[in-house]
Parts: C-alpha cells; sequence; structure tokens
C-alpha cells in the first residue's frame, strides 16, 4: 500500500478511513507511523493526606472521572462527582434486556435481549497493553475473560473473489504468504537480490521460505493445512483434502488487507480481555469503591450548566432532579467531552474556547442483534471479527458465554459516513447491517432478531465516539506534528484540568481516559505541594 505522493497522508488516511471503516484507518496510521501506540502509566507520588482539606469537582462519572476520584478521595482530597446519567461509565456502556437506548432526536428503542445478553456499544476490548485500566481491574476484583479478537475461522465476503462466496481468514492470510514467499525465492534464485544478501544469507533465506511460506521443493506455493481443508481428516481412510489457494491476483484485492491486518495493530494484539458480563462491570466497580462508604460522592443525575472561575477556584452550577445547584471548589477535573463543552456557559480563557469550538468527534454506531449461536453451531467459529467489503462492514461475534444458545454479534460498526450509513432510515439501516450477516451466512440473516442501533454522534451527553480533531483541521490521530489544541488542553485553565480519552495520546481507549486522570491527579499534587512549601 504504497502512500501516492500527491495526496498529504492525512488524506491518505481519510481516505482509507472512508473505504474500509476504523479497521483499515488505524491499520493504515500505523503503517505511516503515525499513531503514538503506548502511554506510560505515571506514577503517583502524592503523599496520602496530601489532599486533607482541599475540595475538588470532578465533572463526569465516566472512566476518567471515575479513575480521579477513586484516587482523589485516597489521598484525602474531598471530591464530588456530578454525572448527568443515573449511571456511571459513560461511554462504557453495556445494554442488556429491558434497557431503553434513547437519541437525541427523541427516538427510543427499548432492548428485548434475553435475560443475560448484552452488548458493549462503547469500549468493548482491552488490549493487555493498557495495563493501567487492567490494574483496575484487578485491584478492583472484576472477573474477566479473553475477549477474542481474532479468529482464522471468521469469514471474509469480497465480491471480487469467488462470486463473493465467503472464504476464511486463514486461507487469505496463509495464501497471501505462500505467494509472497514464492515470489521472494523466485527473486533470490534469478540474482535479483544478490547485491542484498550473501550467499550463505541467500540459502538461508531459502530454507527460511520453504518453512515460512510453506514452499515445496522448488520454491513453489502449492498450498497448505494452514489454509484449512475442504475435507477435514478423519478416521480410517479419510485423509484430509487441502484447500486450493485463493490466487495471488485475487489476493492483491486491497479490500482484504486492512481485514488480515487489523490483528497486528498494537493495541488489537492477542491476549485481549473483557469484563465477564459487559464492559460497565469496571466504571460499577471504580463506582462502588468511590461511592461505598458515603454515597455521597458521585451524585447522579447531575446536569453541569455552568463552570465559572471564583477569586479562589471554581464554581460549577448543575441541576439535580429540576433544581438549581452549586459546588464551590479548589479545583476542577472535567472529563465531558469538548463538543459539549460548548454547551455549557463557561469561564474558560480564549484559546481553550477556541478549540473546544472547533475541535470535532467522531460518529461511530454499533448495531447489535441477539441470534441462536448459529456461527458456532453451524459454522465452528468461535468470537472473532467478521468482514465484508459493502455495507455495514463488520460483523463482531461474542467472546462471553460460548457454547450458550443465544448471543448477540455486533453487525456494522463503522463510522456513520461510511456508505452515507447516516441518510438511512433506521429499518433500513437494520436492513443494510442483516444483510452483512446474510453475506457472510447465506440463509442465516433471518435468524437475527431485536436489533438495537447506537449512534454515539446521537446520544445524549456525548454526541460524538472519540476525538477525531482538535480544531486545527488536522486528525488527532496524525502525531507527527505538535497539534497546538492538544498541547493546550495538557495544562489546566487555571484551576481547571481537562481529562479523558481526547487528553492522552491513547485516544479511543479507556486506558487513554485513566491515564489522563492519573497526570492530572499528579499535577494537582505538585501544585499543592508547591502551594504549601
Ligand atoms: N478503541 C476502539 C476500538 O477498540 C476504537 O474499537
Amino acid at each position: 500500500m504504497g502512500l501516492p505522493m500527491r495526496i498529504s497522508r492525512r488524506e491518505f488516511v481519510m481516505r482509507v478511513g472512508q473505504a474500509g471503516g476504523f479497521g483499515a484507518a488505524f491499520l493504515a496510521m500505523q503503517q505511516l507511523g503515525l499513531m503514538p501506540l503506548a502511554e506510560a502509566a505515571p506514577r503517583l507520588d502524592t503523599a496520602p493526606g496530601a489532599g486533607s482539606g482541599v475540595r475538588v469537582a470532578i465533572l463526569g462519572a465516566g472512566i476518567a472521572g471515575l479513575v480521579a476520584a477513586y484516587e482523589m478521595k485516597a489521598l484525602g482530597y474531598e471530591c464530588t462527582v456530578l454525572e448527568a446519567r443515573t449511571r456511571p461509565g459513560g461511554r462504557s456502556w453495556t445494554v442488556r434486556g429491558g434497557d431503553s437506548v434513547q437519541l437525541i432526536d427523541g427516538t427510543t428503542q427499548t432492548c428485548a435481549w434475553s435475560a443475560g445478553q448484552y452488548q458493549n456499544f462503547g469500549p468493548a476490548r482491552l488490549p493487555s497493553a493498557h495495563t493501567t485500566i487492567l490494574g483496575y481491574c484487578r485491584k478492583l476484583g472484576v472477573p474477566m475473560e479473553v475477549e477474542i479478537n481474532t479468529n482464522r475461522s471468521t469469514r471474509l465476503e469480497n465480491p471480487a473473489v469467488g462470486q463473493g462466496q465467503p472464504v476464511e481468514q486463514r486461507q487469505v492470510v496463509n495464501d497471501a504468504r505462500g505467494h509472497v514467499s514464492e515470489l521472494l525465492a523466485k527473486c533470490i534464485q534469478k540474482g535479483a537480490l544478490d547485491a542484498e544478501l550473501t550467499s550463505q544469507d541467500r540459502d538461508r533465506m531459502l530454507s527460511f521460505l520453504r518453512i515460512y511460506g510453506p514452499l515445496d521443493k522448488v520454491y513453489q506455493y502449492t498450498g497448505s493445512e494452514r489454509s484449512g481443508f475442504t475435507t477435514l481428516p478423519g478416521a480410517g481412510d479419510q485423509a484430509g483434502v487441502l484447500r486450493k489457494p485463493i490466487d495471488m491476483h485475487t489476493l492483491l484485492d486491497e479490500n482484504f488487507w486492512w481485514a488480515i491486518l487489523f490483528e497486528e495493530i498494537f493495541d488489537m494484539q492477542a491476549t485481549m480481555f473483557q469484563p465477564v458480563g459487559g464492559m460497565d462491570r469496571i466504571a460499577y466497580a471504580l463506582a462502588e469503591a468511590v461511592n461505598g462508604t458515603d454515597r455521597r460522592t458521585i451524585r447522579y443525575g447531575a446536569e453541569v450548566k455552568e463552570i465559572r472561575r471564583t477569586a479562589g477556584g471554581v464554581r460549577v452550577v448543575y441541576t439535580e432532579r429540576g433544581a438549581e445547584k452549586s459546588l464551590e471548589a479548589d479545583y476542577c477535573l472535567c472529563s465531558l467531552p469538548l463538543n459539549l463543552l460548548r454547551k455549557i456557559a463557561n469561564d474558560f480563557s480564549q484559546p481553550y474556547r477556541t478549540v473546544i469550538e472547533q475541535c470535532t468527534y467522531g460518529n461511530a454506531y454499533k448495531i447489535a442483534w441477539e441470534s441462536r449461536r448459529f456461527w458456532e453451531q453451524d459454522f465452528n467459529i468461535y468470537g472473532g471479527i467478521e468482514v465484508v467489503t459493502t455495507g455495514p462492514n463488520v460483523v463482531w461475534l461474542p467472546s462471553g458465554g460460548l457454547f450458550g444458545e443465544r448471543g448477540v454479534l455486533v453487525s456494522g460498526y463503522g463510522f456513520e459516513t461510511e456508505d452515507s450509513f447516516a441518510l438511512l432510515s433506521l429499518n433500513n439501516k437494520f436492513a443494510a447491517s442483516r444483510l452483512t450477516v446474510e453475506r457472510l451466512h447465506p440463509g442465516y440473516g433471518k435468524e437475527l432478531a431485536n436489533p438495537v442501533y447506537v449512534p454515539w454522534a446521537h446520544v445524549p451527553f456525548n454526541e460524538g465516539s472519540w476525538i477525531a480533531s482538535y480544531g486545527s483541521g488536522q486528525s488527532a490521530y496524525i502525531d507527527d506534528a505538535v497539534d497546538p489544541g492538544y498541547e493546550l488542553l495538557l495544562q489546566p485553565d487555571g484551576p481547571i484540568y481537562f481529562v479523558g480519552e481526547h487528553v492522552s495520546h491513547v485516544r479511543a481507549w479507556q486506558e487513554g481516559a485513566a491515564l489522563s486522570a492519573l497526570r492530572a491527579v499528579q499535577m494537582i499534587g505538585a501544585r499543592e505541594r508547591a502551594k504549601r512549601a
């Protein structure tokens, strides 16, 4: 996937994103070296009791707000968390049967899934490298299980291949590797790499390619059991029959690329995890730890209306059950999405107001359905992600409840902008989502029931999925240039500290939210120490 010289890297990433969805965009960004990979957890060196007598207003009980409250309470700060919703977690939202999904346009869906079924409409996976959020899971005893992000048995459907007959990921991955190995072996044998390799290394490379391909004695790729069988090996005289390789011309269709390389993205690599029973278990565990003793720290149903500066700190005006209230504090940790701050009267200084005014958020959505687990029972597919190349392009199979009778799958996880998806009526969105499953598993689309659609751009108290840009016109995911908007948010506006995934290099992940909160706690600790010194 060469980078055409006449378009900018940003445009390139955006185009890949439009064609292949979020997965392709993530992949392209990492390929270009644009996306930072991980951020080390800051060590809190603030002493217990350091916060005594210091009042903190924390806006939002999502992961950032909860982590801040958890740590600051332990340090003795007097914390109050204002949360507009009646639950903790923010975007870490698990929907179950009976739950209602209300959108800002007034539409309401009531989830009709059976008991025990759920979907994580926000974050739904945790890579091993996200040690901060996993550390809270460990500390708080949140039961965890493996999230199956990759599965060689999952299907890929591409109209350019076999009249659109789906193929298994193992075929595409291993046949591509076999063909590339054969070509490389040919180059070496023809002497095309003589300048690059010593004669000893040529031999060693050819031996490697025999295994890596795998190639036959004359260095040809003729297929491999890695790509699977048309008849599985069995007992007696039932020898396995290998599949014929998919030809290289077909595999060079770029629609295949992101699907088979997605799992190589650092944050997508096994082992990935999820809490048993729903991602919101983390937020509930944090909220319980924060609210456990006094049940007063987190105020649910508290909608922030004004964020004001005072001589000594901040005053936050909010409504609770219709009544207007106000909260005075020395510091404010504001985790509210930047786009929502536009609607809240505030005393932010002008540079912050400009970022808040001009930043943009993504419009990711998911559609989920309950179904018999036909993918497990009839196709031997247990978890993982399936891909089609037109329409809602991702089917994400459940990792929990394996071997159960029913499960909830996602059919459609992408940005609303793809394929003009946003323009479709709700029923047509559901039809497109069902068609995706039908393309992958012909005859099975009809088994899907009770769809739920969560478009984050239309979810109250979010109106966006995750930060897209800090207002400079540059994508938040292009990190090779300093983004002045991001740099600004790293510094407090007086007593107000910004936290959330958007104040980290681990954007669109709970890890980033948690790290940003720890960083702010650390900064406030240092400021208090300096004040008292
Ligand atoms: N972090 C988000 C995901 O895993 C974007 O899909």
